[in-house]
């Protein structure tokens, strides 16, 4: 059976999609697959609705969903008027990969956790995505974009809201976890832009693409507040970058400092996520160094071997669209509330902080977090 059909042509012209809906003829449940630029949206999805076979088409649809909060609701409302939410697929890769959805399994499998998980056990949660490429023959797109709205506003904040969530209710569908990860982000206030750190890798504006006079960001460090009972006073701290020194993305969810043994002073506990390069889960914990009245830090590595675990998150994503699962996808409200939190750090009017390609960015982002950044163990 011949399931792909392709249909050469301009968007801009009726026909094309008349000639699309004769190719797709009585295809029962046709999936459009949208990777397209931002400003082509409407022309499509309204081309689409116009000649859509029935109620049944679905659409999945690549980043950017808009590129502030009042795009997003612009782009939600053009979508809304041909498909309902539940035909609408936005791809976040990041709710596939294996290490992101471990992250909530964990959480919720393992009981010794979830007593700690608030804010009378964590000091601070901090979420790391580090990338020592630079912009790859991408400067036109990514000046347009910037790091906050690359991959803080969905990735990042996604990882954020599935440490966060409450547990979704037993027995329900997966739908729930949608609804709890909403439910973080309508807790946090829009970020505080002196809470921010925004910085710009040497040599950016020599990128082919890159304008002389951009205020884009190539990475950004930030605090912000989750307003709920579990975790009020917890700062949450987030930053991610280009030309950083290592490939890593991770979750350092640190403790409350014990009181001292005896007046020698103890470094505090950490939980720590790594999800890229490799899947690991650590443990940081004090045993006593031996022969001395003092405390040894460690990690233990609680994390199994995942070595060929991961199918591409795109393979997963396309064949749940397929089936109609919407709940790895980002659903209307998420992708809003995530605008809105962001939003105050989307027009900048000054340039940001210039930092050395293979270091952690501005020196400034280091002093967001008191105590500085956790790189627990590896000492980097
Ligand atoms: C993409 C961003 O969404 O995610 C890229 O546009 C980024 O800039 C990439 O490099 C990172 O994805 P991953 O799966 O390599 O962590």
């Amino acid at each position: 059976m011949q399931l792909l059909r392709c249909v050469i042509g301009d968007y801009s012209v009726p026909d094309t999609f008349d000639a699309l809906s004769c190719e797709l003829g009585d295809a029962a449940r046709p999936l459009h697959y949208l990777a397209i630029p931002q400003a082509l949206f409407e022309v499509v999805i309204g081309q689409l609705g116009r000649t859509s076979c029935g109620t049944s088409t679905r659409l999945v649809l690549e980043k950017p969903f808009g590129t502030d909060l009042a795009s997003a609701k612009r782009l939600n409302g053009i979508l809304h008027g041909c498909f309902r939410e539940s035909a609408i697929f936005r791809i976040d890769h990041y709710l596939a990969k294996e290490a992101v959805q471990n992250l909530v399994f964990f959480r919720f499998a393992n009981t010794f956790l979830e007593p700690i998980w608030n804010r009378n056990y964590v000091e601070s949660v901090q979420i790391t995505m580090a990338e020592p490429i630079g912009v790859e023959g991408r400067g036109a797109f990514y000046d347009q974009t910037g790091t906050v709205r690359d991959v803080v506003q969905n990735h990042l904040l996604q990882v954020l809201s599935n440490v966060a969530m409450e547990p979704p209710p037993g027995g329900r569908s997966p739908e729930t976890q949608r609804d709890e990860k909403v439910k973080v982000l309508q807790a946090i206030s829009p970020l505080d832009p002196v809470r921010a750190v925004r910085g710009r890798f040497r040599g950016y504006l020599d990128e082919p693409g890159v304008a002389s006079d951009s205020v884009t960001e190539t990475f950004v460090a930030l605090e912000l507040a989750i307003n709920s009972w579990r975790w009020e006073g917890v700062p949450f701290y987030v930053r991610a970058g280009k030309r950083l020194p290592r490939a890593l993305t991770e979750v350092v969810v640190q403790l409350r400092r014990p009181p001292s043994i005896a007046g020698v002073p103890l470094v505090p506990n950490h939980v720590r996520f790594q999800l890229r390069p490799e899947f690991e889960i650590g443990l940081g914990a004090t045993v006593r160094e031996p022969r001395r009245e003092e405390g040894h830090a460690l990690e233990l590595l609680a994390s199994h071997d995942h070595e060929g675990a991961e199918t591409d998150p795109y393979v997963e994503l396309i064949g749940d669209a397929l089936r109609g699962e919407t709940f790895r996808f980002a659903r209307q409200d998420y992708v809003e509330e995530a605008w809105r939190i962001v939003n105050p750090l989307l027009c900048p009017e000054s340039a940001p902080i210039d930092y050395e390609p293979g270091s952690w960015g501005p020196r400034e982002a280091e002093t967001l977090v008191p105590g500085g950044w956790a790189n627990p163990v590896r000492g980097e």
